[in-house]
């Protein structure tokens, strides 16, 4: 009797464990991929079934997605206190919600030309010869006009999106980083980048894109480099504070400067690991990006990993289902519950930081304004918009870390709403008669062209709590 109970314990640990230690699919192959190869056509002749479906990266589509989805949108008409909160900076030109890999450097060249201004920098991520167009240019590659630094990237891959090589070693098909900056990174938080198991591999390839990073300026605003801001973080808890922190310590990384407040800021961008690894439950239960975003499928008679990475509602939750016994409809409800209750918050710590942002500028204009009292307004307008800036540009708008992204947003409202109060004390003090509420003035600030893009002329201020809760 008693042997039964190990066969019961050992096939119920087996089955947990495929939950979060999916098995491998297809046994990898090993033909030969010559050495630095880019194209992926090429990789595709060995793989045919993987690159078949990465290249299904072009498709679009909303699907039963209520936030994201595939399809060129654009931010500023969604969020409209962005016009105010990024007035000054490309981001406030223009700012579209993402899509699929395929696209990554086309939608970077047809961007609004301000966003490219830092210069090469901005290749980074966009294409997979930017490791070897920073080895060979060195500075130059992060400061040269970008123009010029895409002209060196070969003719037939002047639109290349992401390729095999930025993910796998061609020889082995192992995962590997290709960004320099991933192993300096990775050690800062304390974590050995030499033995990282296969589930942490899973998800920092794509971190290697999906994080947040600092382009730190000379004295003349020339981008001198990039790094990720981990450097005051442990692994599995990178806050918002420590980036801040970062961002903080060395005036070459504030990156621009807010015009209707006059204050110089950082930038966060996309932190989508940052937010997923700091203590979410998916993320202690050990699922990786993979798991959610590249799950297995069935192609004939061969299983592969997913190398359409896309929102998990467009695929009717068919990665979810891999580990919950929940119906497809409930996982969806789920998601979307939890997307609400963040864009209702960060429509309101946004706004209050916009209000700010706007009584900051009428108290700058006041010749006999309490000084001490403006510079808290500012202090806290930054903390402020660190905050709203982390939930808002990450993109799973909370559903990583949906107790995390609560908090951020929070503490956003809170330092908001201090900042708001200090600058209007400010300006009764200097005797201004005020409103109750300032007028965004928001058409003043609304740079978008139009470009093909869903515009929307008649912004979208409503809270969700206004039509629903
Ligand atoms: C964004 C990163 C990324 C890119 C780009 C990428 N892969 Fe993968 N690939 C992965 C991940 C993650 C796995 C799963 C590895 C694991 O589970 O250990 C994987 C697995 C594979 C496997 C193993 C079998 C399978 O399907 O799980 C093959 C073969 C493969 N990829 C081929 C390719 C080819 C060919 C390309 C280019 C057309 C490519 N990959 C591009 C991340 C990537
Ligand atoms: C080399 C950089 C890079 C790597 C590596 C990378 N991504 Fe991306 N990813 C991007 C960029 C850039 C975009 C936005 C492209 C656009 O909008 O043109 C994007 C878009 C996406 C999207 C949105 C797709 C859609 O249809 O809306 C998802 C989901 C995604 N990535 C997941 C992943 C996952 C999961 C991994 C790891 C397996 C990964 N990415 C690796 C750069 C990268
Ligand atoms: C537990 C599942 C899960 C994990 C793990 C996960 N995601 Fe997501 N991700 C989601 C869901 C759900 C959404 C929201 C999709 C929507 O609203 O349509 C999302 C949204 C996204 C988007 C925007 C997609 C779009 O359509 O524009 C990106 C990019 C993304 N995730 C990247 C990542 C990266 C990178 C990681 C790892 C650091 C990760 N995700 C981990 C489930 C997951
Ligand atoms: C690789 C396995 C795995 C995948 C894939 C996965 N989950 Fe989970 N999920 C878990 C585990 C483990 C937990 C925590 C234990 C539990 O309560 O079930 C969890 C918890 C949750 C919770 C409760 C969260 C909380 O904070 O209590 C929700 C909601 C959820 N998952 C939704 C999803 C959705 C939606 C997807 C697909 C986009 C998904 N999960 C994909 C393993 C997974």
């Amino acid at each position: 009797m008693k042997k039964y109970w190990w066969v019961i314990i050992v096939a119920a640990y087996l089955l947990s464990l495929a939950g979060c230690a999916p098995p491998k699919a297809e046994p990898v192959k090993t033909a030969s991929i010559p050495a630095g190869e880019i194209d992926p056509a090429v990789w595709g002749k060995v793989y045919p079934l993987e690159y078949e479906s990465f290249m299904k990266t072009r498709e679009g589509g909303q699907g039963l997605s209520k936030y994201k989805g595939s399809d060129l949108k654009d931010k500023l008409s969604e969020y409209p206190y962005q016009l105010v909160l990024l007035d000054g900076w490309g981001f406030g030109v223009e700012f579209n919600e993402p899509r699929g890999h395929f696209y990554m450097l086309t939608d970077q060249l047809d961007i609004d030309p301000s966003r490219r201004k830092p210069g090469g920098v901005c290749l980074s991520c966009k294409t997979p010869y930017a490791p070897q167009l920073k080895e060979k240019m060195g500075l130059d590659y992060f400061q040269k006009p970008y123009d010029q630094v895409h002209a060196q990237i070969p003719k037939n891959h002047a639109n290349q999106g992401l390729a095999c090589i930025d993910c796998h070693e061609p020889d082995s098909m192992d995962l590997k980083f290709s960004r320099w900056f991933m192993n300096d990174a990775i050690q800062a938080t304390g974590k050995d980048p030499q033995s990282l198991t296969r589930q942490e591999k899973r998800t920092l390839v794509c971190a290697q894109c999906h994080n947040t990073y600092v382009i730190p300026r000379d004295k003349d605003m020339k981008p001198v480099g990039l790094f990720l801001p981990w450097q005051k973080s442990q692994w599995g808890k990178i806050s918002v504070e420590d980036i801040e922190a970062v961002i903080k310590s060395d005036p070459a990384n504030l990156e621009w400067k807010s015009k209707i407040t006059d204050v110089k800021l950082g930038q966060i961008r996309h932190p989508e690991f940052e937010l997923y690894s700091n203590g979410s439950t998916h993320w202690k239960s050990g699922v990786s990006c993979a798991d959610c975003h590249m799950p297995y499928e069935r192609v004939g008679s061969s299983k592969i990993s997913s190398h359409q990475p896309q929102s998990p509602l467009k695929e009717d939750m068919k990665a979810c289902l891999q580990c919950h016994n929940q119906s497809p409809q409930w996982l969806r409800d789920q998601v979307t519950l939890i997307q609400d209750r963040t864009n209702s918050i960060a429509t309101r710590a946004g706004n209050q930081n916009a209000q700010a942002a706007k009584a900051i500028e009428l108290a700058n204009k006041t010749a006999s304004i309490d000084q001490k009292l403006l510079a808290d307004a500012k202090a806290l307008y930054e903390k402020a918009y660190y905050r709203v800036n982390f939930v808002t540009a990450e993109n799973s708008m909370g559903f990583h870390n949906p107790e995390e992204a609560m908090r951020v947003l929070g503490e956003g409202l809170y330092y908001a709403d201090q900042s708001l109060i200090k600058a209007r004390e400010a300006l009764i003090k200097a005797g201004v008669n005020l409103p109750d509420k300032f007028d965004l003035e928001l058409q003043k600030y609304d740079k978008r062209g139009t470009k093909g893009l869903p515009y929307k002329p008649e912004l979208n201020m409503e809270l969700v709590s206004d039509k629903k809760y």
